[in-house]
């Protein structure tokens, strides 16, 4: 399956780099998304604006950012880490011996060693090129070094050669690139599974430029879903205006009140476990003024309406099998209260969030957690990263 994956598609300089605009889409179609490398001699055949017009995203060829010093040069490494899988296509005999001999001149080159997604070669170029005993070498020579080599097509090549050297249909690519992120896809007790993680605060505007929120970072959300990722989860990580670092290797979306999370959540009921991480203001602003609220209406009384309750209202619709994991957070009667809210709100399992301890609560980089099921509680310390880990495993067992 390519619907959701994250195609790295590296693309170097030989004439069939122009029909890698054409992969592309084949790849968007299919539901992926997909971020381009071009080596320098590729944007002759080319132009960067195609791919990144055709990507929506910023095409990275130089290590070094000329406009912009010292801003890009660890991408190597950042979409070496976002990827599911790096398709080299089309892969030039140079790029070919370069990969094979560990070199890393360019953009390209760096994020192959960087990378640790599967890589998909896809050698082409003229008949005779690719017949030469060096090419044929560096071929098995990647191949023995755990590379995917995609045999070129025979046909009419550039040259006026009839031979083997042709960029396989992008069809073919699509099927090989499918099977080979199914192979390398995490096999854990979430495989299979669509996970929604909801994480951070909201806000909740009275007027153009004032909210109600709360101190939550978003952390420990994104430790949850990270977490899931590594059971094998498929996992939509849903987030409010977070400080925390989200890494690129998660899908995300955003939301900013509880009202648009409310809608974001109804549009994933077929979500196989829930993990409302998320700091959701119980209440909003019963009306939003439109204009800024002047300073001289200065014992403003501000009328609050509640939001709702999302959690609660999953539970009520809850399908068969589908697992709801809330939090809970109270500054008194922490358990007790939490134990209230997982029969309230039809939950499979609840997180009680120490806000007293030292260590724990919002914007600390680690926790204390009492997780709580039915006749179940545990509890668990240690980096809000660890702590997820531990809870989830003990949750979804091998
Ligand atoms: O009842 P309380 O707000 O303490 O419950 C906390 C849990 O309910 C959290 O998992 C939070 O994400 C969720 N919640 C919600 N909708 C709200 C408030 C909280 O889904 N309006």
């Amino acid at each position: 399956m390519i619907a959701g994956k994250r195609i790295l598609l590296g693309v170097t300089g030989g004439i069939a780099a122009y029909k890698a605009a054409y992969l592309l889409r084949e790849f968007q179609k299919s539901g992926a998304s997909v971020r381009v490398i071009m080596t320098p001699s590729a944007t002759r055949f080319i132009g960067i604006e195609t791919f990144s017009s055709l990507s929506r995203h910023e095409v990275a060829v130089e290590v070094f950012n000329q406009q912009a010093p010292g801003d890009s040069w660890t991408k190597h490494i950042q979409w070496g880490d976002w990827a599911d899988i790096f398709v080299i296509a089309p892969c030039t005999a140079n790029t070919l011996a370069k990969i094979v001999h560990g070199e890393s001149d360019n953009m390209l080159t760096s994020t192959v060693l960087a990378a640790r997604c599967p890589i998909l070669l896809c050698p082409t170029m003229d008949g005779e090129m690719y017949e030469s005993p060096a090419v044929a070498e560096n071929l098995q020579k990647a191949r023995d070094l755990g590379f995917y080599v995609l045999e070129p097509e025979s046909g009419y090549l550039a040259s006026g050669l009839e031979a083997a050297g042709r960029l396989p249909k992008s069809e073919n690519i699509l099927e090989e690139s499918s099977k080979i992120i199914d192979k390398h896809a995490i096999q854990g007790p979430l495989t299979g599974k669509q996970v929604l993680v909801t994480a951070g605060p909201t806000r909740e505007f009275f007027d153009p430029v004032r909210f109600i929120s709360n101190p939550s970072t978003g952390k420990m959300g994104i430790a949850m879903a990270d977490a899931a990722r590594l059971l094998g989860g498929n996992v939509a990580l849903l987030h409010g205006p977070v400080t925390a670092e989200i890494p690129d290797r998660l899908n995300t979306e955003s939301f900013v009140s509880a009202d648009e999370l409310f809608e974001k959540v109804k549009s994933r009921l077929d979500a196989d476990v829930v993990i409302m991480a998320a700091a959701v203001s119980d209440f909003k602003a019963a009306k939003t003024n439109s204009q800024k609220v002047k300073k001289k209406n200065a014992s403003l009384t501000l009328e609050m309406s509640p939001n709702p309750d999302i959690l609660e209202w999953l539970g009520e619709q809850k399908k068969p099998g589908q697992i709801l994991i809330g939090f809970a957070m109270e500054t008194e009667d922490l358990i007790k209260n939490a134990k209230s809210k997982l029969d309230q709100k039809n939950l499979d399992w609840i997180c009680a969030n120490s806000l007293s301890e030292g260590g724990a609560g919002f914007g600390s980089d680690t926790n204390k957690i009492t997780l709580l099921g039915k006749n179940f509680e545990e509890s668990f310390t240690g980096t809000k990263q660890e702590v997820a880990n531990q809870i989830l495993e003990k949750i979804f067992p091998e």
